[in-house]
């Protein structure tokens, strides 16, 4: 495993406190994992995944008909709310592992609370969904959840993922569709577009094999690159010129605050791309490879694979 900016960290890191053994339990079942933010970006692969390799998998949604709706009759489902506490138990009940992420508009009390209840039940592994350079960062949501975390006996894996590629597609679809051009006030900043396809494997991997946990893993793309590079990628793929807009801040809040995103969530893009604009996004890692066996895909891929949502008219389903 790799140590300094390879990933695996070791304060830094989730505590020692567990072993780390196979996808199964005492009674020779297959574990089952409970799956937090299953209908996300990362979550959506990631259950169908597991599904994929035959592991047991609860979903947990607070809509858990719209997620049967994506996902059929295969999974588990469980009407989950982090605000809900009342939830919790029946979401717990017979999981041996779970995916735990920080959703946007949630609390960090809420995600500490519910990975204490998760111990005391029984659950022995999770992987946590957290954001590049987060040991770097002691005040944020995410550190102070890998914080509380590595304090429980439950064996982590913190999954520190870059900038989503899917970001593209799914909150910044509607420029690149309607004006060809990527709406984003980053500068000549350089990132390290993740694409969250491959977080969700690593994510998968590291909660059905052994040898991952109490580790942290730095989730990245290939290659750092900057919007008129992004922007490139995507002509290139179109085949139709895509521009860089690079607005101003104050621009990009107001154009994003019209098209319905909260103020909150307005507030932490500006921040996002401040830091990128500041050139603290562009780390690269071979991570994704170390865990995986393969390499992390690449923007070209990602665009690829999508080129169709980028050519439709229309508004993305799930963004404003
Ligand atoms: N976007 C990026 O570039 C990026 C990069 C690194 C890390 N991250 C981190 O990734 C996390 C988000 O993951 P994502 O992008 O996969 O998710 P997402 O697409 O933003 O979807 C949010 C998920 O959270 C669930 N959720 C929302 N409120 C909830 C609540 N009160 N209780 C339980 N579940 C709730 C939703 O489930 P239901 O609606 O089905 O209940 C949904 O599945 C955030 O912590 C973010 O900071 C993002």
């Amino acid at each position: 495993m790799p140590d300094g900016d390879g990933g695996v960290r070791g304060s830094d890191g989730p505590a020692d406190n567990s072993a780390d053994g196979p996808a199964d339990d005492s009674d020779g079942e297959p574990d089952r994992v409970l799956v937090t933010g299953a209908t996300g970006t990362v979550g959506e692969p990631l259950v169908r995944r597991l599904l994929e390799d035959g592991t047991p998998v609860r979903v947990a949604t607070r809509d858990p008909e719209r997620a049967r709706d994506e996902f059929g009759d295969v999974p588990e489902y469980v009407e989950f709310d982090l605000g809900r506490p009342e939830t919790w138990g029946t979401a717990l009940a017979g999981s041996d592992r779970l995916f735990l992420l920080f959703p946007p508009e949630s609390g960090v009390g809420a995600v500490t609370e519910f990975a204490d209840a998760a111990e005391r039940v029984g659950v022995d592994r999770a992987a946590f969904l957290s954001i590049l350079g987060a040991e770097k960062l002691p005040v944020l949501p995410h550190r102070r959840i890998e914080t509380h975390l590595a304090g429980t006996g439950i064996a982590c894996t913190f999954l520190r993922a870059s900038w989503f590629a899917q970001n593209l597609s799914e909150i910044h679809r509607r420029e690149i569709v309607d004006r060809d051009e990527i709406f984003v006030p980053a500068g000549d900043g350089v990132l390290s577009f993740t694409d969250a396809r491959d977080v969700a494997a690593v994510a998968a991997t590291v909660l059905t094999e052994s040898g991952h946990a109490d580790r942290a893993y730095d989730l990245t793309g290939p290659a750092a690159l900057d919007f008129r590079e992004a922007a490139d990628v995507f002509s290139d793929v179109l085949d139709r010129p895509i521009g860089y807009a690079d607005p101003s801040r104050p621009a990009f809040g107001l154009a994003m605050y019209r098209r319905g995103f909260s103020p909150g969530f307005v507030a932490f893009m500006i921040a996002e791309y401040s830091l990128v604009r500041l050139g603290l996004s562009g780390r690269t890692t071979d991570d994704v490879e170390t865990v995986l066996g393969r390499p992390s895909r690449t923007l070209r891929e990602f665009v690829d694979d999508h080129a169709d949502a980028f050519r439709a008219a229309g508004d993305s389903p799930s963004r404003p």
